[in-house]
């Protein structure tokens, strides 16, 4: 990330989100070069950052969005996104979000059950239109990630168990105003190794040689999303290895003739462009610590709480070339709501604006009203 341009900051309420758009192209334009030549597609996964601002950008380059309600297939949409560039994703799409998918003639419905399946069917049936469907396999691979974000073990809730998939697979062929077109697949999200997404390949083309065997072909190939970013150094890795990840399926996916290879990818694209600015309230000394009590809360950045991430932060207002050790914490009635403790951080005083690093993904979009609080604001790069 570009440095801070301080004096655009100066007179914005905070907290707010700040996204340096130079660094979403540049990660955007690696995404293209490293699938360049190859029958790959992403489609950015809408969920993990919808700001109108950051939406332009992702589709003046060209690639697609992946969704997991209407209201996201209406921002994209509304951020001119084609309905063709659209897939659909979710275990409990109701009718009015299959209703608003199939109007918008979407590329494809990613399915994740027998009764979502036959509800699609009818639901086309009635419009006199024929939806075009992956089904999404649960393939029971542990991404060795945060459990709340593994989702791909058979217990999750996502995804047909692999007992099951020939049932919904020959089902879903029968149904007159359903067109199979693919299998898709979602392990999870912030995976660091690429063991995992190997392992994905593995499965995926044992798959593929039981439905052939079955005389069953499929024209797409969904692995998901969840490439991981460096919290811990966004400055020395400011975009995500995306040669390694794509090497892999490259490498591992024995991919048949004619067939496309969908990618859903979101923190990777949107995580480190963004930052979370926040202004310090007051710098309290406790007895055995001090805290930099500032004005965001877990209401603008839940991860911190949800998931015990961690996102860098910095003082970048502070003159001093002191190091002191801050708990950062928020003004929430809840003893959660810290972002961070023991954060060395440049000497510390009211006032001063600190930067919460890494926060362009699942940051802004999880803001709530908790505490009936505004929601933070967003400013970009110009
Ligand atoms: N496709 C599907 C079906 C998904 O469920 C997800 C994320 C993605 C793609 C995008 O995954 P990514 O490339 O962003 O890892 N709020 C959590 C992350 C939740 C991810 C949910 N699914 C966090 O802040 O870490």
């Amino acid at each position: 990330m570009a440095q801070f341009p301080l004096q655009q900051f100066k007179d914005a309420e905070t907290p707010f989100y700040y996204y340096d758009l130079q660094l979403l192209e540049q990660t955007l334009n690696e995404v293209k070069a490293q699938t360049y030549g190859f029958p790959f597609h992403v489609h950015y996964a809408v969920k993990a950052n919808a700001n109108p601002g950051i939406l332009r950008v992702i589709h003046d380059a060209g690639i697609g969005v992946d969704c997991v309600s209407g209201g996201e297939i209406s921002a994209s949409i509304d951020a001119g996104f084609a309905g063709s560039q659209i897939a659909f994703a979710g275990v409990g799409k109701t009718d009015k979000e299959i209703n608003l998918a199939l109007d918008a003639d979407i590329f494809c419905f990613n399915v994740e059950s027998l009764p979502e399946l036959e509800v699609i069917n009818d639901l086309a049936a009635k419009k006199g239109k024929v939806a075009k469907v992956a089904i999404r396999v649960n393939p029971n691979i542990d991404a060795h990630t945060h459990k709340y974000i593994t989702t791909g073990l058979s217990e999750n809730k996502f995804g047909i168990n692999l007992e099951l998939l020939d049932g919904v697979v020959d089902e879903a062929m029968k149904l007159e105003h359903i067109n199979l077109c693919g299998l898709h697949f979602h392990i999870g999200s912030q995976i660091m190794t690429m063991e995992p997404f190997q392992m994905l390949c593995g499965k995926i083309n044992k798959l593929q040689n039981h439905f052939e065997k079955k005389g069953v072909k499929f024209d797409v190939i969904n692995v998901g999303g969840g490439l991981g970013i460096d919290y811990d150094n966004p400055d020395a890795n400011p975009i995500a290895s995306f040669k390694d990840y794509f090497d892999t399926f490259k490498f591992y996916l024995e991919l048949r003739e004619g067939q496309q290879l969908h990618f859903e990818l979101g923190r990777s694209i949107v995580a480190q462009c963004g930052a979370l600015i926040t202004r310090v309230t007051y710098v309290k000394k406790g007895s055995v610590k001090q805290y930099a009590i500032v004005d965001a809360g877990m209401t603008d950045l839940i991860r911190p709480v949800l998931y015990q991430a961690h996102h860098n932060v910095e003082n970048i207002t502070s003159d001093s070339e002191q190091i002191e050790k801050y708990d950062v914490v928020g003004p929430i009635c809840e003893s959660s709501d810290v972002f961070a403790t023991d954060e060395p951080l440049k000497t510390t005083s009211r006032g001063d604006l600190l930067a919460l690093r890494s926060a362009g993904a699942y940051g802004e979009i999880m803001a709530s009203h908790y505490n009936c609080r505004p929601l933070p604001g967003s400013l970009f790069s110009k």
